[in-house]
């Protein structure tokens, strides 16, 4: 059955390839944006998606998202500094809309371990929405992952993998059961249009297990250059704090062989599957500006480290030059930046750089 979703988050980490998914899949997306003319939310209008200007805190905006959906897709996040009650009220506020708008189900994006009291910040706020939810009498289907593998890519974990490390608050050899976040869209995916098969249900999903030590070995393998890993102490670990601890004691416990018997559609990756997906010369290369850490933001676009000048051959160079093409960087002011960056290191990548600019 071909269905209305309203799906909010669409230019982010997980509802970006949600509305992809759900758009292949033939359906219709009621998009909620909040700048109609960013290039991500120009593609999803290309590709049909029908866009509503609006604003979690707006709730007009909200209703007027909601309407006409036969599902609403409820998330929201505590990042850009906003905190986990801001969160909440966001979640919450989606879920009321969608009652408001006559809305028969919907699908919420919580966290493993929010159906419980943990002290970490971010799946308190989610178990918050998780009870509203309960106690508004909408049909709905909470989709739960635990870490998501795509966390490597955070300007935060980029910068230290960039000096060949991992560094989590957690034992070398403590297990983590990770998911990729492709991997959570699609489960999103099959909770929004098998209403009946999950509406009242809540899954915790995960879709590898893996410790500190084997991460950073599959980590070399795919980036091409040793990675180690760096245990600290949670309490080193800043605002990740609360959830090392909570790894640490308690743990997450997805029933991994479960979901890979029951839902193969999903793909399912191994955590070397997913980074060996993951354009790494890319995000390692070229400044990890970006709060989604794919290394693509305008902002940073013309800004490249000085790791981009190592001397480690032409495949870094041409990766760096195809990606400033690709993305249509202003190559002058690229290399213009390069040079601001400094060390002697960089001459060479301007000259491999240079003709590229004067072409432009
Ligand atoms: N990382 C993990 O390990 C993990 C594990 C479990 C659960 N989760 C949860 O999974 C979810 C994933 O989020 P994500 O990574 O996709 O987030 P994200 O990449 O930061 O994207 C956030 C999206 O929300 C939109 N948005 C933010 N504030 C808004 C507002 N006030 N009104 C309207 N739209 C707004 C943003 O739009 P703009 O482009 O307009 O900013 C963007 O599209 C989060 O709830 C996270 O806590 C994560």
């Amino acid at each position: 059955m071909k269905l209305t979703v309203a799906v909010p988050g669409v230019t982010g980490r997980l509802g970006g390839p949600l509305a992809e998914l759900l758009l292949e899949h033939g359906h219709q997306i009621r998009a909620l944006v909040r700048d109609q003319a960013s290039p991500d939310v120009r593609r999803l209008q290309e590709r049909g998606a029908t866009t509503v200007r609006g604003d979690f805190d707006d709730r007009f905006s909200l209703e007027e998202w909601a309407k006409g959906a036969d599902v609403v897709f409820i998330m929201s996040t505590p990042h850009h500094g906003v905190g986990p009650q801001a969160e909440t009220r966001h979640a919450i506020a989606q879920a009321d809309a969608a009652r408001a708008a006559g809305v028969g189900y919907v699908v919420y994006s919580s966290s493993a371990g929010a159906d419980r009291p943990t002290r970490v910040p971010f799946m308190e706020s989610k178990r918050h929405v998780e009870e509203h939810l309960r106690s508004l009498g909408l049909l709905h289907a909470f989709v739960a992952p635990v870490y998501c593998m795509d966390n490597v890519r955070f300007p935060w974990n980029l910068e230290p993998l960039r000096a060949g490390r991992v560094v989590r608050g957690l034992p070398p050899s403590l297990a983590l059961q990770q998911v990729a976040i492709m991997d959570v869209a699609a489960f999103c995916a099959l909770a929004i249009e098998r209403q009946d098969a999950f509406a009242g249900t809540r899954w915790e999903i995960a879709s590898d297990v893996i410790t500190g030590e084997e991460e950073a070995r599959a980590l070399s393998r795919v980036v091409g250059r040793p990675v180690a890993y760096v245990s600290v102490e949670p309490e080193q670990a800043d605002a990740m704090t609360p959830f090392f601890r909570f790894v640490r004691e308690e743990g997450f416990a997805a029933d991994i062989e479960r979901l890979r018997r029951d839902y193969p559609e999903v793909g399912w990756r191994a955590f070397e599957t997913w980074a060996a997906g993951q354009d790494w010369d890319a995000m390692l290369w070229v400044h990890p500006g970006d709060r989604h850490g794919s290394g693509l933001s305008k902002r940073h676009r013309t800004d490249l480290l000085p790791p981009a000048c190592s001397p480690r051959g032409g495949r870094r160079w041409n990766s760096v030059r195809a990606l400033l093409i690709d993305l249509g960087v202003n190559a002058p002011a690229a290399l213009a930046g390069a040079r601001r960056a400094g060390p002697p290191a960089i001459a060479p990548c301007c000259a491999v750089l240079q003709p590229t600019a004067n072409r432009r």
